[in-house]
Protein backbone atom coordinates (compact mmCIF):
# COMPACT_ATOMS: atom_id res chain seq x y z
CA UNK A 1 0.00 0.00 0.00
CA UNK A 2 2.91 2.18 0.65
CA UNK A 3 3.00 5.14 -2.10
CA UNK A 4 -0.73 5.06 -1.90
CA UNK A 5 -1.88 9.03 -1.97
CA UNK A 6 -3.35 9.49 1.75
CA UNK A 7 -7.61 10.34 0.67
CA UNK A 8 -7.21 12.87 3.85
CA UNK A 9 -5.42 16.05 3.70
CA UNK A 10 -4.11 18.08 6.38
CA UNK A 11 -6.80 20.02 6.92
CA UNK A 12 -9.14 17.01 7.34
CA UNK A 13 -6.77 16.34 10.01
CA UNK A 14 -6.72 19.13 11.92
CA UNK A 15 -10.89 18.94 11.97
CA UNK A 16 -10.74 15.25 12.94
CA UNK A 17 -8.35 16.22 16.07
CA UNK A 18 -10.32 19.35 16.92
CA UNK A 19 -13.70 17.21 16.81
CA UNK A 20 -11.99 14.91 19.33
CA UNK A 21 -10.70 18.07 21.47
CA UNK A 22 -14.58 18.78 21.56
CA UNK A 23 -16.12 15.71 22.10
CA UNK A 24 -13.28 15.46 25.23
CA UNK A 25 -14.27 18.61 26.57
CA UNK A 26 -18.18 18.14 26.50
CA UNK A 27 -17.44 14.85 28.27
CA UNK A 28 -15.24 16.42 30.55
CA UNK A 29 -18.08 19.48 31.10
CA UNK A 30 -20.99 17.04 31.85
CA UNK A 31 -18.96 15.22 33.87
CA UNK A 32 -18.31 18.39 36.29
CA UNK A 33 -22.01 19.25 35.94
CA UNK A 34 -23.05 15.74 37.16
CA UNK A 35 -20.62 15.61 40.42
CA UNK A 36 -22.04 19.67 40.86
CA UNK A 37 -25.15 18.15 41.16
CA UNK A 38 -24.66 15.55 42.84
CA UNK A 39 -23.04 17.59 46.14
CA UNK A 40 -25.88 19.82 45.56
CA UNK A 41 -28.57 16.66 45.79
CA UNK A 42 -26.31 15.27 49.01
CA UNK A 43 -26.46 18.60 50.51
CA UNK A 44 -30.00 19.66 49.81
CA UNK A 45 -31.72 16.36 48.37
CA UNK A 46 -34.99 17.60 48.55
CA UNK A 47 -34.06 21.44 46.87
CA UNK A 48 -32.35 19.79 44.09
CA UNK A 49 -34.68 16.80 43.45
CA UNK A 50 -32.34 15.08 41.35
CA UNK A 51 -29.35 12.94 41.11
CA UNK A 52 -28.32 14.90 37.58
CA UNK A 53 -28.67 17.27 35.44
CA UNK A 54 -31.71 16.73 32.82
CA UNK A 55 -30.46 14.98 29.55
CA UNK A 56 -30.64 16.75 26.03
CA UNK A 57 -33.82 14.65 24.86
CA UNK A 58 -35.73 16.11 27.72
CA UNK A 59 -34.39 19.53 27.99
CA UNK A 60 -35.18 19.86 23.84
CA UNK A 61 -38.81 18.35 25.25
CA UNK A 62 -38.92 21.24 26.94
CA UNK A 63 -38.21 23.79 24.91
CA UNK A 64 -40.33 22.71 21.76
CA UNK A 65 -43.43 23.99 24.03
CA UNK A 66 -41.92 27.24 23.86
CA UNK A 67 -42.85 29.56 20.81
CA UNK A 68 -39.60 31.75 19.73
CA UNK A 69 -42.10 34.03 18.36
CA UNK A 70 -43.98 35.01 21.62
CA UNK A 71 -42.67 38.12 22.72
CA UNK A 72 -41.51 39.06 26.19
CA UNK A 73 -39.00 37.55 28.74
CA UNK A 74 -38.80 33.54 29.10
CA UNK A 75 -38.43 32.57 32.52
CA UNK A 76 -36.72 29.65 33.51
CA UNK A 77 -37.24 27.73 37.27
CA UNK A 78 -34.74 25.69 38.87
CA UNK A 79 -32.31 26.28 35.94
CA UNK A 80 -29.55 24.07 37.91
CA UNK A 81 -26.28 23.69 35.44
CA UNK A 82 -28.02 24.64 32.44
CA UNK A 83 -29.44 22.15 30.32
CA UNK A 84 -32.80 23.57 29.61
CA UNK A 85 -31.36 26.84 29.57
CA UNK A 86 -29.44 25.81 26.70
CA UNK A 87 -32.11 23.91 24.44
CA UNK A 88 -34.25 27.19 24.82
CA UNK A 89 -31.30 29.20 23.14
CA UNK A 90 -30.91 26.00 20.79
CA UNK A 91 -34.53 26.30 20.35
CA UNK A 92 -34.06 30.22 19.34
CA UNK A 93 -34.63 31.96 22.07
CA UNK A 94 -32.31 35.27 22.61
CA UNK A 95 -30.13 34.55 25.80
CA UNK A 96 -31.01 38.12 26.03
CA UNK A 97 -34.83 37.68 26.93
CA UNK A 98 -34.05 34.42 29.41
CA UNK A 99 -34.20 35.40 33.33
CA UNK A 100 -33.16 32.34 35.30
CA UNK A 101 -34.17 32.23 38.65
CA UNK A 102 -32.77 29.56 41.27
CA UNK A 103 -31.62 29.13 44.77
CA UNK A 104 -28.52 27.54 44.98
CA UNK A 105 -25.84 30.21 45.31
CA UNK A 106 -23.08 28.19 43.16
CA UNK A 107 -25.18 26.88 40.04
CA UNK A 108 -26.24 30.49 39.95
CA UNK A 109 -22.05 31.37 40.02
CA UNK A 110 -22.17 28.90 36.98
CA UNK A 111 -25.20 30.25 35.02
CA UNK A 112 -23.79 33.85 34.85
CA UNK A 113 -20.77 32.38 33.43
CA UNK A 114 -22.33 30.47 31.41
CA UNK A 115 -25.26 32.57 30.19
CA UNK A 116 -23.59 35.97 30.18
CA UNK A 117 -26.31 37.66 28.60
CA UNK A 118 -29.36 36.13 30.48
CA UNK A 119 -30.27 37.50 33.95
CA UNK A 120 -29.71 35.69 36.79
CA UNK A 121 -31.67 35.96 39.80
CA UNK A 122 -30.55 34.19 42.94
CA UNK A 123 -34.07 33.74 44.78
CA UNK A 124 -37.41 31.83 45.63
CA UNK A 125 -39.24 30.76 42.86
CA UNK A 126 -42.45 29.61 45.01
CA UNK A 127 -42.43 33.48 46.05
CA UNK A 128 -42.52 34.25 42.26
CA UNK A 129 -44.39 37.57 41.99
CA UNK A 130 -42.06 39.38 44.47
CA UNK A 131 -39.34 37.21 43.50
CA UNK A 132 -39.87 39.20 39.51
CA UNK A 133 -41.30 41.66 41.08
CA UNK A 134 -39.25 44.46 38.93
CA UNK A 135 -40.81 42.99 35.86
CA UNK A 136 -43.11 45.40 33.54
CA UNK A 137 -43.80 43.04 30.36
CA UNK A 138 -45.32 40.13 30.19
CA UNK A 139 -43.61 37.36 30.15
CA UNK A 140 -43.80 34.42 27.39
CA UNK A 141 -43.48 31.36 28.62
CA UNK A 142 -42.38 29.57 32.35
CA UNK A 143 -40.29 26.70 31.94
CA UNK A 144 -39.93 24.69 35.50
CA UNK A 145 -37.92 22.23 36.32
CA UNK A 146 -38.60 22.52 40.31
CA UNK A 147 -39.21 19.17 42.46
CA UNK A 148 -42.94 20.50 43.11
CA UNK A 149 -43.86 16.75 44.22
CA UNK A 150 -41.68 17.92 47.64
CA UNK A 151 -44.08 20.97 48.24
CA UNK A 152 -47.65 20.29 48.78
CA UNK A 153 -50.23 20.56 46.41
CA UNK A 154 -51.47 24.00 47.58
CA UNK A 155 -48.20 25.57 46.97
CA UNK A 156 -47.78 24.12 43.76
CA UNK A 157 -51.03 24.92 42.68
CA UNK A 158 -50.78 28.87 44.48
CA UNK A 159 -47.42 28.85 42.14
CA UNK A 160 -49.13 28.04 38.63
CA UNK A 161 -51.91 31.05 39.24
CA UNK A 162 -49.05 33.05 39.92
CA UNK A 163 -47.36 31.81 36.88
CA UNK A 164 -50.56 32.56 35.11
CA UNK A 165 -51.28 36.23 36.53
CA UNK A 166 -47.38 37.07 34.67
CA UNK A 167 -48.03 35.41 31.50
CA UNK A 168 -49.36 36.63 28.19
CA UNK A 169 -52.70 34.94 27.79
CA UNK A 170 -52.46 30.93 26.76
CA UNK A 171 -49.08 31.14 27.32
CA UNK A 172 -47.13 27.79 28.73
CA UNK A 173 -46.68 27.25 32.11
CA UNK A 174 -43.79 24.17 31.06
CA UNK A 175 -43.15 21.50 33.96
CA UNK A 176 -41.10 18.33 33.78
CA UNK A 177 -41.66 15.10 35.85
CA UNK A 178 -40.65 11.78 36.76
CA UNK A 179 -44.00 11.11 37.95
CA UNK A 180 -46.70 9.16 36.34
CA UNK A 181 -48.93 11.91 37.53
CA UNK A 182 -49.34 15.82 36.58
CA UNK A 183 -47.44 17.37 39.40
CA UNK A 184 -50.21 20.27 39.42
CA UNK A 185 -53.42 18.83 40.72
CA UNK A 186 -55.72 18.00 38.24
CA UNK A 187 -58.44 16.57 40.74
CA UNK A 188 -59.81 16.47 44.15
CA UNK A 189 -60.23 19.53 46.99
CA UNK A 190 -56.92 21.25 46.21
CA UNK A 191 -57.19 21.21 42.29
CA UNK A 192 -59.26 24.44 42.63
CA UNK A 193 -61.35 25.85 39.73
CA UNK A 194 -59.68 23.74 36.99
CA UNK A 195 -59.47 26.89 34.64
CA UNK A 196 -56.51 25.96 32.71
CA UNK A 197 -55.67 23.71 30.09
CA UNK A 198 -53.31 20.46 30.79
CA UNK A 199 -51.56 18.59 28.16
CA UNK A 200 -49.16 16.19 28.78
CA UNK A 201 -45.87 15.07 26.61
CA UNK A 202 -45.00 11.58 25.57
CA UNK A 203 -42.35 10.01 27.98
CA UNK A 204 -38.53 10.28 27.65
CA UNK A 205 -37.40 7.29 27.56
CA UNK A 206 -33.40 8.35 27.02
CA UNK A 207 -33.32 10.56 30.39
CA UNK A 208 -32.15 8.77 33.52
CA UNK A 209 -34.86 8.70 34.82
CA UNK A 210 -37.34 8.49 31.82
CA UNK A 211 -39.60 11.84 32.60
CA UNK A 212 -42.54 13.61 30.61
CA UNK A 213 -43.39 17.00 30.52
CA UNK A 214 -46.68 18.91 31.16
CA UNK A 215 -48.01 21.97 29.64
CA UNK A 216 -50.49 24.35 31.20
CA UNK A 217 -52.18 26.98 30.01
CA UNK A 218 -54.91 29.14 31.28
CA UNK A 219 -58.59 29.27 29.79
CA UNK A 220 -59.22 31.90 27.88
CA UNK A 221 -62.37 34.30 28.86
C1 LIG B 1 -34.45 18.79 39.37
S1 LIG B 1 -33.28 20.13 39.41
C2 LIG B 1 -33.32 20.62 37.70
C3 LIG B 1 -32.11 21.39 37.23
C4 LIG B 1 -32.01 21.62 35.72
N1 LIG B 1 -33.08 22.43 35.21
C5 LIG B 1 -32.01 20.32 34.98
O1 LIG B 1 -33.00 20.02 34.32
O2 LIG B 1 -31.00 19.60 35.09
C6 LIG B 1 -34.16 21.37 40.29
C7 LIG B 1 -33.46 22.71 40.39
O3 LIG B 1 -34.37 23.61 41.06
C8 LIG B 1 -33.64 24.39 42.01
N2 LIG B 1 -34.62 24.83 43.03
C9 LIG B 1 -35.25 24.06 43.94
N3 LIG B 1 -36.10 24.80 44.68
C10 LIG B 1 -36.00 26.06 44.22
C11 LIG B 1 -36.65 27.28 44.56
N4 LIG B 1 -37.55 27.34 45.56
N5 LIG B 1 -36.34 28.38 43.87
C12 LIG B 1 -35.43 28.34 42.85
N6 LIG B 1 -34.78 27.21 42.48
C13 LIG B 1 -35.06 26.08 43.16
C14 LIG B 1 -32.57 23.44 42.52
O4 LIG B 1 -31.50 24.13 43.13
C15 LIG B 1 -32.18 22.72 41.23
O5 LIG B 1 -31.19 23.42 40.53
Amino acid sequence: MSGQKSPFTPLDDIRRHGARLVKKFALETQRKDEARFLKSWLDKPLMTGAVSPSGKALAKMMARYVDPQTPGPVVELGPGTGPVTEALIARGVDEKRLILVEFNPDFCRLLRKRFPRATVIEGDAYALEMTLADLDEPVAAIVSSLPLFTRPERQRRALLDAGFRMMRAGSPFIQFTYAAVSPIPLKGKNAGRRDFDAKVSPRVWLNLPPACVWVYRKNQG
